[in-house]
């Protein structure tokens, strides 16, 4: 407990000397106790949400509104987590009840209280198949159509400038990457697309998701058939600013081996990528760390949100897959994401973001030892422009070298320093050493493509 009330002191000492410094009133002295004592990457933060603060991302909680009357329960979830999801109270049947009457007490009772505790919160959900009103479920065509417009309309205006995300549109693909059937769906394959151009219109300082599950697994239909939607939406400029996995490792399933290349391949497209509804069965501690290092590892991975707060808050209690225990107890899982938390990532993001683009995304190094040598090759981000970046390359560990750079389509190298270049293909770059020493690098025209090339190096 010393612990948790220290951390929360820090905080909330953190949180009112950076309001004093941004309304522009600290002195000369505060300005600098701020810049000393911020949590930053080499003091341990000690609650989640200031350890995934360090990295400029979020760790939220889904909150249910029945349980805020509970102190033990509000307690945690005031301490730990700094972005709220309302399990159930934004969602249609919650927030229009009676067609065009809306009711927005058990929805505001959550904004207010996370607000109050200095959290930011996600809307879920706008346009569903599932939990609609009554009245929605039986309507079809252009009548659904409209409702749909007006629901978003009216509901994004009640909230207007207050939310980080909202996820506009959840769950409409089935496994197959096909189209859900649904009543929505019905109403003409573009609902969707209408459904965030609305939105957009509405409430335009909010960032606007895709939300669904089972989309983990980068060559799975679902995971395709959803990026296909957000490749085609960002090509057509429809409004879409994120994608949330919602990451529920439960019911028989579990962190897929290529996690972290789903989410850099969405993030890719020029969206935020978030893990929106975590739970693990078990709470598996190394299935815990593997999905918080894969979205520590991709720079525009914004933040992870799990389910509920404690075990029997869980729509999936009888699996215990959250980070307390029914108790209010840590579980192992939550030292092994707040030890994931505080590492950080392996990405280094470049000193300027070009406008429209993604970060870079990819491992910055890559080491091999064939032959008995070894050398590793290191990158780091150098200048970047709206349709380029540059690559430092740095290779140590010998001076006799090959450094192989494969470069993601359609990405392409348009020039290089400092090394001998050969070209087995567009895509492929063979350096050696010219004579200028161990550090190189490349400029990548991104066509579109901002993730970072994968190298190898062999020493002879
Ligand atoms: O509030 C009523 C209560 O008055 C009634 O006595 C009781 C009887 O069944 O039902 C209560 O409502 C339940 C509600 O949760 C609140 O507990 C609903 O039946 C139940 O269906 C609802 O389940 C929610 C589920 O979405 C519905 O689809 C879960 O809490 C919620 O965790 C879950 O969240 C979804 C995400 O929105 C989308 N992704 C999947 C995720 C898990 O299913």
């Amino acid at each position: 407990m010393a612990e948790s009330s220290s951390g929360l002191r820090r905080r909330r000492w953190w949180r009112s000397a950076t309001t004093r410094v941004l309304a522009g009133v600290a002195t000369v002295a505060a300005t600098a106790t701020v810049l000393v004592t911020a949590p930053g990457a080499d003091a341990a933060a000690s609650t989640l949400g200031a350890a995934a603060a360090q990295s400029g991302r979020y760790f939220g909680t889904a909150i249910a509104g029945s349980r805020l009357s509970n102190s033990a329960y509000t307690t945690i979830a005031a301490r730990e987590f700094n972005m709220v999801t309302a399990e159930n109270e934004m969602k249609p049947d919650a927030t229009e009840p009676n067609q065009n009457q809306f009711n927005f007490s058990a929805g505001d009772q959550i904004y207010n209280w996370a607000v109050s505790h200095g959290s930011k919160v996600r809307g879920h959900t706008l346009a569903w198949h599932a939990q609609q009103p009554g009245w929605m479920q039986n309507m079809g065509g252009s009548n659904l159509r409209n409702a749909m417009i007006n629901h978003i309309q009216k509901v994004m205006a009640h909230y207007q400038g207050k939310l980080a995300y909202w996820d506009v549109v959840n769950e409409a693909f089935n496994e197959d990457g096909s189209r859900r059937s649904s009543n929505l769906q019905s109403t003409g394959n573009d609902w969707i697309e209408v459904a965030f151009r609305t939105a957009r219109a509405a409430d335009p300082s909010t960032k606007l998701c895709y939300n669904d599950y089972n989309i983990d697994n980068w060559s799975y239909g679902k995971t395709q058939g959803v990026y296909r939607m957000v490749q085609d939406f960002k090509s057509r400029g429809v409004p879409i600013d994120c994608v949330g996995l919602q990451s529920h490792f439960t019911g028989g399933s579990s962190v897929p081996g290529n996690f972290q290349q789903t989410i850099s391949s969405f993030a890719a497209l020029g969206v935020d990528v978030a893990l929106t509804e975590v739970d693990v069965t078990n709470a598996n501690t190394s299935q815990y760390s593997a999905l918080t290092q894969a979205c520590m590892n991709v720079a525009r991975c914004v933040g992870i949100t799990v389910w509920g707060v404690r075990d029997s808050d869980s729509w999936r209690s009888s699996e215990s897959p959250l980070l307390f225990d029914g108790n209010g107890n840590k579980k192992s899982a939550y030292n092994s994401v707040l030890n994931a938390l505080n590492a950080g990532g392996t990405t280094t993001t470049p000193t300027t973001t070009p406008t429209g683009s993604t970060t870079p995304t990819t491992p910055t190094t890559t080491t091999t030892t064939p032959g008995g040598g070894s050398c590793t090759a290191t990158l780091s981000a150098g200048q970047s422009w709206g349709d380029r970046y540059n690559l430092n390359v740095s290779v140590s560990g010998s001076s006799s070298w090959t450094v192989t750079m494969n470069v993601p389509s359609p990405a392409r190298i348009s020039s290089t320093w400092n090394i001998s270049a050969t070209w087995p293909s567009s895509q492929v770059l063979v350096a050696t050493p010219n004579g200028s020493g161990n550090n190189w690098g490349v400029t990548i025209m991104a066509n579109g493509n901002w993730n970072w090339p994968s190298v190898s190096c062999s020493a002879s």
